[in-house]
């Protein structure tokens, strides 16, 4: 694990966009990108869509997959991570639609649209997967204990995530009880990871995934056994890491 201390936020997402510029060129900007949602990476979308805006980036070759969907919205609901991709990066740069994919959190049958997934990224292996860091040390939606061997699959989601994302929504009953997330081997496939973490909320889970044991305790813990990860953090959240 290659760790990178950035003094903060907008430095953190800087840096996140240098690796990710460099990945894209390394493949002639014709790759696969694994995509998160969350406050996290926001910023590091936002250099991509500038530098494309800018001319200097196409997406017109790239494809990507993304970690998770809440099940049971549809696709236009507001606080759908469909949605949250297309108002932060896929609607300002050139990627074609039919080339960004998530998992289907609002069809008939969920265990065949985790197949289905888990299918489509055996075809398209990741070049770079991008991870926010749960407080917790969840990756996507993989929570404590999830076994590492885990594809595709539908998790129900805890009272506390229900609570804290009780804000986004009108009331806690219109909050999701399931979503959809690749699993922990999905992650594990990515040619390589980027990990981004910021604040002091996150600097335990971070020690924890960078300095603590692989246990499936911590799910973000499974990277040290990747052979390409970079994670990229503020001071704040590199705060509990030895020197
Ligand atoms: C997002 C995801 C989550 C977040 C994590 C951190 O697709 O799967 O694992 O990356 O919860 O969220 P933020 O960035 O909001 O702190």
């Amino acid at each position: 694990m290659k760790v990178i201390i950035c003094k903060d936020y907008q430095e953190m997402s800087a840096k996140a966009y240098e690796y990710i510029y460099s990945v894209m060129a390394e493949k002639n900007f014709e790759c696969i990108l694994g995509l998160a949602t969350g406050s996290t990476p926001i910023g590091l979308y936002k250099n991509m869509v500038a530098d494309c805006k800018a001319g200097n980036v196409s997406y017109s070759r790239m494809k990507s997959v993304n970690l998770d969907e809440y099940i049971g919205l549809p696709i236009t609901h507001d606080q759908s991570y469909c949605y949250f991709m297309r108002d932060n990066l896929f609607d300002h740069i050139d990627i074609d639609s039919k080339n960004y994919h998530l998992p289907q959190g609002n069809t008939a049958d969920n265990e065949k649209a985790c197949a289905d997934y888990t299918a489509l990224l055996a075809r398209m292996q990741q070049d770079v997967q991008v991870l926010g860091l749960g407080s917790n040390g969840h990756i996507g939606f993989n929570e404590p204990f999830t076994p590492f061997d885990s594809t595709t699959h539908i998790v129900k989601l805890t009272d506390n995530t229900r609570q804290d994302n009780a804000r986004f929504f009108a009331s806690l009953n219109e909050v999701p009880t399931h979503s959809i997330t690749m699993g922990i081997a999905n992650i594990m496939n990515a040619k390589s990871v980027l990990v981004l973490a910021s604040g002091d909320n996150k600097a335990k889970a971070v020690k924890a995934m960078v300095e603590g044991a692989v246990t499936e305790e911590v799910p973000a813990s499974v990277l040290q056994n990747h052979k390409n990860v970079v994670v990229i953090v503020d001071e704040k959240a590199a705060s509990l890491l030895r020197k």
